[in-house]
């Protein structure tokens, strides 16, 4: 593989045996309390290589292409380029993040449904050729801008119950299917197949069935037009709960070995984004500021808060405009741990979380309980991997978070047994023979 990122000047901890994720993260809040409090993240590229190792055991032979948007990262483009998985890609610069990781162009795929004509040429220019597309508009700007794309069509799924916004926007009708089909013949572009997605938090498995019964119709009626399909992409929404997993394998294997059997010739493949890097990455913020019920100025005529208010309200450094985007388009609820140790009768307030923009928008908890703390604490939230890592965020002097990656010792064997290894990936571990280090190591962190 080529060398990839060859400045991106980071470093995976290769943690000496016994030694935890908890260890580091201490370590780090142990240097950072000396050093400024800047919140950072601890990613344990091991999760990686274990999901990847759990996807090929159940979902093989779907192919994952990792949809670069949730986490783009170094360390995570770089351990996924080495696994030997696909990419999925919604712009120019994600595409060239993981063209300089050396992946060929058969392994990209391009799926933004809406994508700049500027960024199609650079697709065509670089050999990127497959993309989707769910409209006629979008069709005929990709066959003046790449006469050699390849298409997967877009088809829309039942998935109301989770992400009905995300459905109502993208993904198209089997009626218009016959059109777009329509068009391609006219404007001479290749159609090679149908993707859908159904988001993580669609309770109904059944929609799958629809989506793959679908996609045999979208098919079918390729043939009518003489477009020789071979890709099935069944897009994201895998949680990276096994169990998950296996129940979406359990409901979609004796559909796909009906409609899609392997001497079809057809290619299946999948865009786990979350399923990776989610539970990979953990977040420790600091307290900057504290308000109590006392500060807080009440309406005229009201006297006493209600009782469902927070007692105390927390200020913390990051926030919406940074690690916890998603809080904006989505129903998250994100849990804190409390870093410092407390008595267990220690009393517990309702308190609330907000980020460090002063901006209404800018909660992130709204009510949970709490300990009293005390600004210069810290607080821990898991599963932190997928979302805005990687991305920039210019809002109110927003301080990215650094990011220490680690992997156990006995991930990094593990890796090394199944021969998964790469010169420009093993350059960029060292070895901690001790947590105390960690912290302190320079070269160890780098900017989210
Ligand atoms: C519209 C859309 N959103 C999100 C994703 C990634 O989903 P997840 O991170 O839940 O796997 C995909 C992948 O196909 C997608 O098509």
């Amino acid at each position: 593989m080529k060398g990839f990122l060859e400045d991106a000047n980071y470093s995976i901890g290769l943690l000496d045996e016994g030694a935890t994720l908890a260890d580091v993260i201490d370590n780090c809040i142990y240097e950072h309390t000396q050093t400024g409090k800047r919140a950072f993240y601890v990613g344990d590229l091991g999760k990686l290589v274990k999901k990847n190792t759990q996807w090929q055991n159940v979902m093989a032979p779907i192919k994952p292409f990792y949809p670069v948007k949730c986490n783009s990262t170094p360390g995570v483009l770089e351990i996924l380029g080495t696994l030997g998985i696909g990419f999925a890609c919604s712009n120019k610069s994600e595409m060239v993040l993981v063209q300089d990781l050396g992946i060929s162009p058969e392994n990209i795929i391009y799926t933004n449904p809406c994508k700049q004509a500027s960024q199609i040429k650079y697709a065509a220019k670089t050999g990127i050729n497959i993309m989707t597309c769910d409209s006629d508009i979008e069709l005929k700007k990709i066959a003046r801008s790449h006469p050699n794309a390849k298409l997967l069509l877009h088809i829309a799924t039942e998935d109301i119950t989770a992400d009905e916004e995300m459905n109502m926007k993208f993904g198209t009708t089997l009626k218009n299917c016959r059109h777009l089909m329509e068009c391609a013949k006219e404007f001479g572009i290749q159609i090679v197949g149908v993707k859908f997605h159904i988001s993580s938090t669609c309770k109904d498995l059944q929609t799958y069935i629809h989506a793959i019964s679908d996609a045999r119709c979208v098919f079918d009626m390729a043939e009518e037009f003489g477009f020789k399909m071979n890709i099935l992409d069944i897009g994201g929404g895998f949680t990276g709960s096994e169990l998950q997993l296996e129940e979406v394998h359990h409901v979609i294997r004796p559909l796909l070995d009906v409609y899609f059997p392997e001497e079809s010739g057809v290619n299946v493949i999948a865009e786990p984004g979350c399923y990776y890097v989610s539970s990979a990455f953990t977040l420790a913020v600091n307290i900057i500021a504290k308000k109590t019920e006392c500060d807080k100025l009440l309406p005229s005529g009201v006297e006493q808060t209600r009782d469902d208010e927070p007692v105390f309200t927390y200020y913390i450094n990051d926030g919406v405009y940074g690690s916890f985007a998603s809080k904006l388009s989505e129903k998250l609820n994100p849990t804190p741990e409390v870093h410092k140790k407390y008595k267990e009768d220690e009393p517990l307030f309702t308190s609330s979380l907000w980020g460090p923009s002063c901006d209404e928008l800018d909660q992130i908890v709204e009510n949970c309980l709490l300990p009293e703390l005390s600004v210069g604490d810290w607080l821990i939230f898991a599963n932190m991997g997928s979302g805005t890592l990687g991305e920039q965020s210019t809002f109110n002097d927003y301080q990215r978070p650094l990011i220490y990656y680690m992997m156990s010792f006995s991930d990094w064997d593990e890796m090394q047994d199944a021969g998964i290894t790469s010169d420009t990936l093993m350059k960029n571990f060292f070895f901690v023979p001790s947590c105390i280090q960690l912290g302190s190591e320079d070269r160890f962190s780098t900017a989210a």
